[in-house]
């Protein structure tokens, strides 16, 4: 059988071009791989270990551009940390309570969790002033998340459109606790509470309508917090004041960097790959049950927990996929796996419906409208709820040009669909990949058989 065509060409405006064609034949993906680190735990031990006390090590961080705004975040406070690039990344920690005041504007970059995470710390800060920006599409997502409840808890931030758009400016405070009642499921709304309220005298409470990714939990109490959570109201209670120290952190593969195989794995007849060392945490997993519904052949083996977060390594299977429901409390456990589930609905019999996900529209692009776009300018049948998407599936998808709007998962869940498809497909704007995932191409070329 020949190979899939898969470049990347870098254009005038040195963005870079993705291009993939499959053989007319059709081509069958393989291999055993392994995922970059993931995202949220590696800006979790990043923050952790530079207000804790002590050195943290670091195995497995993901080096994508959003730890490295992280990384660079922290260093302008103060933190020392070592070279990204080696394999066990150092962090000498500070101590809680000692981030310096930056000498210039805090960059965090496309990053929505360093902005809103590193925020909590920011303002718990007293006498520090701090400004923080990032690139235009973090410049145009909804901080009134985060900043409301900092408010409520004595913050004094400044930002356009009533304070409610980055650039932000705050000026540290010495915060009090509060009980705050999150109206959204957000693992960034509820950990930037948690940090803030690290530093804040007393018990801090947020309570959330339905389980977000508990990182930020299980990280703060290796740390050494004084941290509970009570599962029957979604709640968890930080007491201000304590000694974090510096962990060893082992990062395990990202579970929506997987996603990628596991759609790829399940679309493209005769498929079978092996993603070794991907976190399979159950606050993560919604995936696993969506394709589960949807009739994928997944099997989870060699199951362990590696540094306080369960792991697995996954083995994917093609099968005919038939369509399923997402919705309620399932969809903050596939928040960032809804792009490419969606391809996944494209390649199946029936019509899926993807609802309560209104949260997509302030990711890093709308990913309700800009999938929808996408996938239907290759000939998909998808209509646009305003809190998620109707998918009727079982239409052929035909190459062509397509824009990622800047969007890593948008990128890589485009690629994905362009496997299965007739012809060429170009995707522009294709370096976005490495925000989340700087290898995803080299892992496309192995398990697409180039060359
Ligand atoms: C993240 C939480 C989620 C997710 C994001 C990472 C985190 O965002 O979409 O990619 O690391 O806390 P929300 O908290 O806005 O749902």
């Amino acid at each position: 059988m020949s190979a899939t065509l898969i470049t990347v060409e870098t254009t005038t405006q040195l963005t870079d071009d993705l291009i993939i064609q499959p053989p007319a034949s059709g081509v069958s993906l393989h291999g055993q791989i392994e995922v970059p680190g993931d995202k949220s735990i590696s800006h979790r031990a990043l923050m952790l270990g530079a207000i804790a006390q002590g050195e943290t090590q670091i195995q497995g961080l993901l080096l994508g551009e959003d730890p490295r705004s992280t990384a660079e975040c922290f260093r302008a406070m103060g933190a020392e940390i070592s070279d990204l690039n080696t394999q066990m990344v150092r962090v000498q920690g500070i101590g809680l309570g000692q981030l310096k005041e930056p000498v210039d504007t805090l960059n965090a970059g496309n990053s929505g969790t360093t902005l809103r995470l590193m925020l909590g710390l920011l303002a718990s800060h007293p006498g520090r002033l701090f400004t923080v920006t990032g690139d235009s599409s973090l410049r145009s997502r909804p901080m009134s998340r985060v900043v409301q409840p900092l408010q409520q808890m004595g913050a004094t931030i400044w930002g356009r459109s009533n304070g409610t758009l980055a650039p932000l400016a705050v000026q540290g405070q010495t915060l009090k606790p509060i009980h705050y009642q999150s109206p959204i499921a957000s693992a960034q709304v509820k950990s930037c509470i948690l940090l803030a309220g690290l530093m804040a005298q007393g018990q801090t409470t947020i309570t959330e309508p339905a389980l977000s990714r508990d990182h930020s939990e299980r990280m703060l109490k290796a740390f050494g917090a004084q941290l509970t959570t009570d599962p029957q109201t979604n709640s968890v209670t930080i007491t201000g004041g304590a000694t974090l120290k510096g962990q060893t952190v082992i990062v395990p593969g990202d579970i929506s960097s997987a996603a990628f195989w596991l759609v790829a794995g399940s679309i493209v007849p005769g498929s079978e790959i092996l993603i070794e060392n991907v976190g399979v945490n159950p606050t993560r997993t919604g995936v696993l049950d969506a394709l589960e519904m949807m009739g994928a052949d997944i099997t989870l083996e060699n199951q362990r927990v590696v540094a306080g977060e369960p792991v697995a390594d996954l083995r994917v299977r093609a099968s005919a996929l038939h369509s399923c429901t997402i919705s309620g409390d399932l969809v903050p456990r596939l928040i960032d796996e809804i792009p490419v589930l969606a391809v996944a609905a494209v390649f199946a019999s029936g019509t899926t419906v993807i609802k309560d996900a209104e949260e997509l529209r302030v990711k890093e692009s709308d990913r309700i409208t800009v999938m929808a776009n996408q996938l239907n300018k290759m000939g998909a049948k998808i209509a646009e709820l305003t809190d998620g998407m109707e998918i009727t599936g079982g239409t052929p998808l035909k190459g062509t040009e397509l824009e990622s709007h800047g969007d890593h998962r948008i990128t890589m869940s485009l690629a994905v669909a362009a496997l299965n498809a007739s012809g060429k497909t170009t995707i522009h704007g294709a370096e976005a990949a490495s925000i989340s995932y700087p290898t995803f191409v080299a892992t496309l070329k192995q398990v697409g058989g180039e060359f």
